[in-house]
């Protein structure tokens, strides 16, 4: 019901949610095909998965940032290759965002290109990342340096898979959906905040939520897929929340952290008067119930202010921040890190996080 299609400049793909991993998988394999798969998704699914694989060539993987990296691609290429995988077969990733990227990355690459295919087991692989055509991959500590644009062919959506989720992966999902509905339009945002409560326990009103999440997503890829304009109003709550995930080693999952980095992009946004400070109050109402639990008090504002300074979208010594002008309003503001702005950051630290 939900089923769609992306248009890409590399190749339109199928978006498809389904009841059964397994029917699915079964009828889709060819011979010849990879199956790159989470290790957790192996331990956690032994009925989808214990005889498929036996019948299936498969390398399974660690979902960690480290694997997502040149050194951790190295042996799944040489395995790849010296097991006769061919340019005409398919990988077919099974896992989050993190067996996404290791995928999309090496199918991008590898033979010049080959086909792929994503069943996303995470909240955020299926409500954000799986469409977009983005494929980076980790360099030394840096994280998502290296990359490019290659969508997959199909992706199957199994919501049956969030039941195992960590509920810091569930909340991390729905930190990064809620900014595809503030990006959007003010109805967009009232209807997830009404919703949010129910998400984590009503599967109809989850699949609701993820296929509107990947609507909005889908409105602004296709008119600008490799991301120089329209597309990055989604970088709303990234360049702060990159700077916490990385000072925190990753403790903070991505769509928490760009959880906080929403209200701080809307605290700024207050300051410089494009916001009155109640709609960044009903804003914050969800989002504080998305980072609960959370903290964020190691984290000392000079650190935060280096790491900030290290965004790769700012420009010289600007930064290029996503502001909010209102719902459906958000924009991008060039900004120095002046004695302005880290006095703000400086009353954020003090007063919001403590
Ligand atoms: N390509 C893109 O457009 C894009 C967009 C956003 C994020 N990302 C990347 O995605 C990564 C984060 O992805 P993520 O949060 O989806 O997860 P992940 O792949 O990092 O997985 C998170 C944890 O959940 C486990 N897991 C996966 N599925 C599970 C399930 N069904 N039940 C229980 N545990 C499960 C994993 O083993 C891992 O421990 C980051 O590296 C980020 O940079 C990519
Ligand atoms: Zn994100």
């Amino acid at each position: 019901m939900y089923n769609f299609v992306v248009k890409s400049r590399v190749n339109d793909y199928s978006v498809s949610f389904i009841d059964s991993t397994y029917e699915t998988l079964k009828a889709e394999i060819k011979i010849g095909d990879y199956i790159i798969i989470d290790n957790n998704i192996i331990k956690l699914y032994p009925n989808i998965f214990d005889k498929i694989l036996t019948e299936t060539k498969f390398i399974a993987i660690n979902a960690t940032e480290p694997q997502k990296s040149y050194e951790g691609i190295i042996p799944i290429i040489r395995q790849l290759i010296e097991t006769g995988f061919k340019k005409n077969n398919r990988l077919i990733a099974i896992g989050g965002g993190i067996t996404q990227d290791v995928t999309a990355f090496i199918s991008s690459i590898l033979y010049r290109g080959v086909p792929w295919i994503f069943f996303p087991t995470t909240l955020l692989a299926q409500g954000d990342s799986c469409i977009g055509s983005k494929t980076s991959i980790n360099f030394g500590d840096f994280k998502n340096q290296v990359g490019g644009f290659y969508p997959p062919s199909s992706i199957y959506i199994d919501l049956n898979f969030l039941d195992t989720l960590k509920e810091m992966d569930l909340k991390s999902g729905l930190g990064e959906m809620c900014h595809y509905f503030i990006v959007s339009s003010e109805e967009d945002f009232r209807w997830y905040k009404k919703e949010y409560p129910k998400a984590l326990r009503e599967k109809e009103i989850l699949t609701q939520m993820i296929s509107r999440s990947l609507a909005i997503k889908k409105s602004y890829i296709e008119i600008d897929e490799y991301d120089q304009k329209e597309r990055q109003v989604f970088n709303y709550g990234h360049s702060f929340g990159h700077a916490i995930e990385s000072l925190t080693q990753y403790r903070i999952p991505h769509g928490i952290a760009v959880s906080y980095g929403m209200d701080m992009a809307n605290y700024i946004s207050v300051k410089l008067g494009f916001i009155h400070k109640e709609i960044r109050q009903e804003i914050k109402e969800l989002l504080e119930q998305i980072w609960a639990g959370t903290s964020l008090t190691d984290i000392s504002l000079e650190k935060f202010k280096s790491a900030l300074s290290k965004d790769k979208k700012n420009v010289g010594n600007e930064l290029r921040l996503i502001l909010n002008k209102g719902y459906g309003k958000i924009f991008k503001e060039a900004l120095q890190m002046d004695e302005k702005f880290t006095l703000w950051m400086d009353e954020y630290f003090t007063n919001v996080l403590k």
